[in-house]
């Protein structure tokens, strides 16, 4: 059972690899920021830093949960971890729970805290993880944060998959209350409703990634492993750039708890411009995962992915007229089609 299990992540891996994002659109092409033609800046003027975690970003990134677990996987971590240390942005291992289940390969999630040793990392387990694993996970990487994956769609999707879905609130509530480090609580690719980021703040969660669709999509990965002809399964959920605007609404309704409750928005992010539309919304940071798994091959191809993604947020601060990402959060956004019409109906008001 573990050696399928091991084997099916190596599977996922490749499969995405091969995939295209979608089908659903990330939604932010209906995501809209205002030009300053008088904008008074130098682009030396601009900062992309920000303290998250305790610990100084140079760019609001994080490269988000992807692999451990397999001895093959460890040179994957060994390079996501190295770009992290180079461009000074956060790093997520992918789900711990093959290491709960074989010690000996814990040095495939370790390598990156070693490459990162004064970094973000952040630890990554299932929400039916028992306490005593969870602290476990978080103890072998030293993380900064840990974070509570909700995947419910994928494991209906898998033929092997999960089928109960009970207790995971609880589970995430008994977390919060003895974790020594925050708790991150985040989808994979099929968005957070505002009905689910109340109750999740409301237990006490100050931490959510929205995972939206219109990226990596991991019905889609699922359905062509086991070659399953129809693909309808692949059209649900909620586009980035929508459950992003339902989790910020549910922030602004009550702006006091503003500061200390995060969003992050992961899900088909592809560009800066997208990611300074997500940050304008109100992310305190974007992650990424499949842009990088795709470049991994070529490290330096890795690298110019981040630069190119922080030269398009520099230039999107500039042309707002944003010197930090602060003012960039007091910009307005125009809302167009079909996010304009899905935040009408859902009550939806995000004036910044
Ligand atoms: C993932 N993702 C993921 N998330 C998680 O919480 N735990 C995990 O173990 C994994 N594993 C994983 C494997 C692979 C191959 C990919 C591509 C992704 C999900 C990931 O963190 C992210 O939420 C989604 O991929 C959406 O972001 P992108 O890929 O559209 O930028």
């Amino acid at each position: 059972m573990h050696e399928l299990r091991e084997t099916r992540k190596i599977e996922h891996i490749r499969q995405s690899l091969a995939l295209e994002d979608g089908p659903l659109s990330n939604g932010f092409a209906d995501v809209h920021l205002i030009h300053n033609a008088l904008p008074e800046l130098k682009v030396e003027d601009i900062d992309l830093s920000l303290t998250f975690l305790g610990k100084k970003l140079e760019k609001p990134i994080l490269i988000n949960a992807i692999t451990g677990g397999h001895p093959a996987v460890t040179e994957i971590n060994r390079k996501l971890a190295n770009l992290a240390a180079q461009k000074k942005i956060a790093i997520a291992v992918g789900s711990q729970a093959a290491g709960l289940r074989n010690a000996d390969v814990w040095s495939s999630y370790s390598v990156v805290r070693q490459m990162n040793p004064d970094g973000v990392v952040i630890a990554n387990i299932n929400a039916d993880t028992p306490l005593r694993g969870a602290l476990k996970a978080i103890d072998v990487i030293e993380a900064d944060a840990i974070q509570v994956h909700l995947n419910g769609a994928q494991e209906l999707a898998m033929r092997e998959g999960d089928r109960d879905f009970t207790g995971w609130a609880g589970m995430i509530k008994e977390l919060i209350r003895h974790s020594p480090v925050p708790v991150i609580v985040k989808e994979v690719g099929f968005g957070i409703s505002k009905e689910v980021a109340l109750r999740l703040w409301d237990m006490g969660v100050t931490y959510l990634d929205v995972g939206g669709a219109g990226g990596t999509n991991f019905v889609a990965i699922e359905l062509r492993r086991q070659e399953v002809e129809d693909h309808s399964f692949e059209a649900w959920g909620i586009p980035t750039a929508i459950t992003l605007g339902e989790v910020m609404y549910t922030l602004r309704q009550n702006s006091s708890d503003r500061e200390d409750r995060h969003v992050i928005a992961t899900g088909g992010i592809r560009n800066g411009w997208e990611g300074a539309k997500a940050l304008a919304m109100g992310a305190d940071l974007i992650g990424l995962a499949g842009p990088l798994l795709k470049r991994l091959d070529q490290e330096q191809a890795m690298e110019e992915f981040i630069e190119n993604f922080q030269q398009d947020l520099t230039r999107a601060l500039l042309l707002t007229g944003s010197k930090k990402l602060k003012e960039l959060r007091q910009q307005p956004c125009v809302y167009s089609g079909f996010v304009k019409t899905w935040f009408e109906q859902r009550g939806i008001i995000l004036s910044s």
